[in-house]
């Protein structure tokens, strides 16, 4: 090993030793110093969201963190190019946010089943259907989507965008369970097309004046798989375990749980708590990356269940992602400039 690779192997270890096979480590550890020396020499930045592989997050991202976290890096870089470790309506948010810059995403297959549950034709007819109430999107949705949108929000403030809006009614898509989970913590109403809106007279759904979410029948299909049935015989066997729910979970599974937060949100409670074990209901990568982190914790993992988008970001497809420049992500400028205004006034909101 030279020398360079001998330092990052060693830094990687110290974090890693516990979670990633030493062999695997050493193979890794060349490939991170080959990805940091071209993105230095192509002045790019690397994001990482908090769902990739151990050895990926803790080598070659400069930053790391939730859709939000990474969305406010994205608006801040100086770099000409940003590398997107995640998924794509990720490298989209970035891309509306520099569009002078080239965004990479390394893997062509990293979708999401939320963006791909609604399009923007959707949204057109959502506000024919509902005149006049404002339209509030997830990040986890396509560029178009994001167009045709008033604002858009992330798991980490989508409770302050919902209530920085005044309209009694407000349209909030694509996912049914987070809408679901939001209007449960903002003390709304949630109905689903074609339900009417509530009439001024108090018929329809709910009654004059009420506070009402209107959803989309949109889901992650990872985290729709977590049952109440995995909470009871997890809690049977650990009593005293702290169970954490991404708000992508059913209502049920969150109501169950003892924390529910974005990515970014259940990597702070472990830090700052002390229980004698966590679950994670999410992606299990990132129950890897807390250990790594808090080695002195002890995580608990349910690993059948995967994004298999996030999944395909892989160090060797980021690697040739700065040596071939590849996946280039556009937008058209149209869509762009629509999708941006929506981009910053959630930014602006925090
Ligand atoms: P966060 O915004 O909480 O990181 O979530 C992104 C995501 O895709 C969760 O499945
Ligand atoms: Fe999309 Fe779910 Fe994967 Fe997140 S975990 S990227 S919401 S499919």
């Amino acid at each position: 090993m030279n020398q360079e690779i001998t330092v990052m192997y060693e830094k990687m270890r110290a974090r890693l030793e516990k979670v990633v096979p030493d062999v695997e480590l050493r193979y890794k550890a060349e490939l991170a110093v080959e990805i940091n020396a071209l993105k230095k020499e192509k002045n790019a930045v690397i994001l990482g969201h908090n769902y990739m592989e151990p050895a990926l997050y803790y080598s070659i991202p400069d930053f790391v963190g939730d859709s939000l976290e990474l969305s406010r890096k994205a608006a801040q870089t100086d770099k000409d190019m940003i590398v997107f470790c995640g998924v794509k309506f990720m490298a989209e948010t970035a891309k509306i946010l520099n569009p002078t810059k080239t965004v990479l995403l390394p893997s062509e297959r990293a979708g999401c089943s939320l963006a791909a549950s609604i399009t923007a034709e959707d949204v057109r007819s959502l506000r024919e259907q509902y005149p006049g109430v404002p339209v509030v999107t997830y990040v986890n949705t396509y560029a178009d989507v994001k167009a045709e949108s008033d604002i858009c929000c992330t798991s980490g403030n989508a409770v302050a965008v919902v209530n920085s809006l005044e309209s009694d009614a407000i349209i909030f898509l694509p996912d049914e369970y987070l809408a679901s989970n939001v209007a449960h913590e903002t003390g709304r109403q949630i109905i689903f097309p074609p339900t009417p809106l509530p009439s001024p007279s108090g018929r329809g759904a709910g009654g004059e004046g009420e506070k009402v979410l209107i959803g989309w029948r949109g889901r992650c299909e990872v985290h729709e798989k977590f049952t109440v049935q995995d909470i009871t015989t997890v809690r049977a066997q650990f009593p005293e375990v702290a169970i954490l729910a991404h708000p992508e979970c059913s209502p049920e599974v969150t109501n169950a749980s003892d924390f529910s937060g974005s990515t970014g949100a259940m990597i702070k409670y472990v830090r700052q708590t002390a229980a004698p074990q966590y679950l994670l209901l999410t992606e299990c990568a990132m129950g890897d990356n807390i250990a790594a982190e808090n080695p002195e914790k002890d995580m608990l993992r349910l690993c059948m269940v995967r994004c298999p988008h996030m999944n395909t970001i892989t160090m060797e497809d980021t690697l040739n992602a700065l040596k071939y420049n590849r996946y280039v992500i556009e937008v058209p400028e149209d869509i762009r400039l629509r999708a941006e205004r929506a981009v910053q006034r959630m930014i602006g909101i925090g």
